[in-house]
């Protein structure tokens, strides 16, 4: 049995790559149409209203492919409209805030997670609420960190720069202090940072939400023998803003793992 039909992943914007790059690396066989809001991100600033807006019109697009599984590849759309999505549509939805917080929940020894990410994530509590689920006792410990999205937009990720070391620190030293062992990057653009956070913080258990529901794609689609069994692959990017600056980007986060022609398309 496979089913070869796309998986459908959308993101407000660029980011959304970090998550296909992983399944990508991890399943290449698969068919991926790809969403990025570009016209509107970022999410992470803006009210839960405004959000669940965006983020239906971004499904309604991507369920026009007839996935067969959607992927919330945005942590900030997840957050907080993942249940409307799934009241609406009869599709398995995999977002990133479930299977992540299961994993900090159950590897953290101390039980202080810290969980960075945008301010509407942060709002929801949705972390919080998730890894609760999966141990009660645990401390979670949420830092909104508006300055890392563009830091990393404008490239600055690399091992030595000052800037981008000096807001990290501003960010994590709290949540050192407060003893977390565990570490939740809770934003598509973080898995960017891991090196330089684990470089600053040696020891940390680094958890990248972009990651996590790449594996628990892989493993709940083998378990439903759902794989796509198809030599080959298509991979389809959309954006709503200018898909000549996401092609060039798109390099930034995928590496050459980015393979596809962009289009533009005006959901409005
Ligand atoms: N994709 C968003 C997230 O993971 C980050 C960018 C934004 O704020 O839209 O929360």
């Amino acid at each position: 049995m496979a089913d070869n039909r796309y998986i459908g992943v959308f993101d407000s914007g660029i980011g959304g790559l970090t998550v296909v790059k992983a399944i990508v690396e991890s399943m290449p066989r698969e068919d991926i149409v790809y969403f990025g809001d570009t016209a509107h991100v970022p999410y992470g600033t803006r009210s839960p209203r405004q959000v669940t807006e965006y983020v239906l019109s971004d499904v309604e697009f991507i369920y026009g492919f007839r996935p067969k599984a959607i992927v919330i590849a945005c942590n900030t759309a997840d957050s907080i409209a993942r249940e409307k999505i799934e009241e609406l549509y009869d599709v398995p939805v995999f977002g990133v805030v479930e299977p992540t917080s299961k994993k900090a929940a159950l590897s953290t020894e101390n039980g202080k997670i810290g969980v960075i990410a945008t301010n509407a994530t942060i709002n929801s509590k949705a972390y919080e609420k998730a890894i609760a689920k999966y141990n009660a006792d645990a401390e979670v410990f949420g830092v909104a960190c508006p300055l890392l999205v563009p830091l990393v937009e404008n490239g600055r990720f690399h091992k030595g720069d000052i800037v981008v070391e000096t807001v990290l620190r501003e960010y994590l030293d709290p949540l050192t202090e407060k003893g977390i062992d565990t570490l939740i990057l809770g934003c598509t653009h973080y898995p960017l940072l891991q090196d330089i956070i684990s470089e600053l913080y040696p020891g940390l258990n680094i958890i990248s939400s972009s990651v996590v529901l790449a594996e628990t794609l892989k493993e709940t689609l083998k378990e439903q023998n759902r794989t796509n069994e198809e030599e080959g692959s298509i991979r389809k990017y959309f954006v709503s803003d200018d898909a000549d600056s996401f092609a060039t980007q798109a390099k930034i986060f995928m590496g050459d793992a980015f393979d596809g022609s962009v289009e533009h398309v005006n959901l409005d």
